[in-house]
């Protein structure tokens, strides 16, 4: 019969045979499908898999270290590399959304060429692409750097003789349950999708280091009540944005003039067509309260009304 206990033995008896003796690296984003194909390679291959986690400095508050957390303690071979400063340096006065997801994208492709030219002979790349993505990029084989980051081509690793794919038979739900029979902790199984540019496709227009810290903690509050609120997988999709836009409040005696934010929140089985999530009033309310007093410089916030189409499910 088949189980997905079944489909993981197999699937590693099949990377064994191809990898043989030789070395893998993969990049792992934190999202599902990286880290449910970092698990399985793992575990077929060990020591011979070298996952790098390029952080970009664009993740949500606490990501990074989530994920150095559950990967260092697995034993696998994992890097970090600190990326941030170099990212912030080269999108300084961007504003453009497409320019953005394209700088992006090709640093992020250099800082992991880097990194897997110092682990020395590559024999093969590892991806977590799964079904939706082959549809939908029209690959075929030949394959196309995940959609995610936004750059097609491969990154140039040394000896490569090929790429491998475990998940490009399977459906996201079948990743998530992949992913919990390898073990993998429940907050990595079932992350929300996360935009490879990250927060930067979520501050409007030019990024600075502050206007991220600001976005993180406000997004940091929406999500940690909406898991309060019990709502946390019936939203498939919800976060914070800041907008470029600044307008007058008041806060004691004074006039502020500072960002607003809006919230986003989606009901979607396919994330090509999605329903604006109706949270209720209170949850709304709470959330609002809580960003405006905990948060410098948000004095408005608004909720996203608007389903997809006419409008995406980012803002930018
Ligand atoms: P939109 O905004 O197009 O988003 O309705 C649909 C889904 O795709 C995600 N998204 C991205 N994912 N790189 C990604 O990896 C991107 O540049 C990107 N833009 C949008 C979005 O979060 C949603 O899940």
């Amino acid at each position: 019969t088949w189980t997905m206990a079944n489909y993981a033995k197999t699937a590693v008896a099949d990377i064994r045979r191809t990898v043989g003796d030789g070395k893998v690296v993969l990049a792992l984003s934190g999202g599902v499908d990286s880290s449910v194909a970092a698990a399985l390679i793992s575990r077929a291959v060990g020591k011979q898999l070298t996952c790098i986690f390029v952080d970009h400095g664009l993740m949500r508050k606490n990501e990074g270290d989530e994920v150095e957390r559950a990967f260092q303690s697995s034993g696998m071979n994992f890097i970090r590399v600190d990326a941030a400063a170099r990212f912030l340096g080269k999108l300084a006065h961007v504003g453009d959304p497409e320019a953005k997801r394209k700088i992006i994208g090709e640093e992020f492709i250099r800082v992991f060429e880097e990194e897997g030219r110092k682990i020395g002979a590559v024999d093969f790349l590892a991806q977590g692409t799964i079904y939706p993505d082959v549809i939908e990029s029209g690959a075929g084989d030949a394959a196309v750097i995940k959609s995610h980051h936004n750059v097609g081509g491969l990154p140039a690793v040394v000896d490569f003789k090929g790429l491998i794919e475990p998940l490009r038979n399977l459906f996201k739900d079948e990743v998530r349950e992949l992913g919990s029979e390898l073990g993998l902790p429940d907050y990595l199984v079932w992350r929300q999708p996360f935009p490879g540019p990250g927060l930067a496709i979520r501050v409007m227009g030019e990024i600075t280091a502050e206007k991220l810290d600001i976005l993180r903690e406000a997004d940091a509050i929406f999500r940690e009540e909406i898991v309060k609120a019990g709502l946390a997988r019936s939203i498939n999709q919800y976060f914070a944005v800041l907008t470029a836009n600044r307008t007058v409040g008041v806060m004691g005696d004074f006039r502020t003039y500072d960002y607003t934010l809006a919230l986003r929140g989606v009901t979607t089985t396919d994330f090509m067509t999605a329903d604006w999530a109706r949270i209720p009033y209170d949850v709304l309310e709470t959330v609002s309260g809580r960003i405006v007093n905990e948060v410098p410089h948000i004095n408005r916030i608004v909720y996203d009304i608007t389903g997809k189409p006419p409008a995406t499910i980012e803002w930018e």
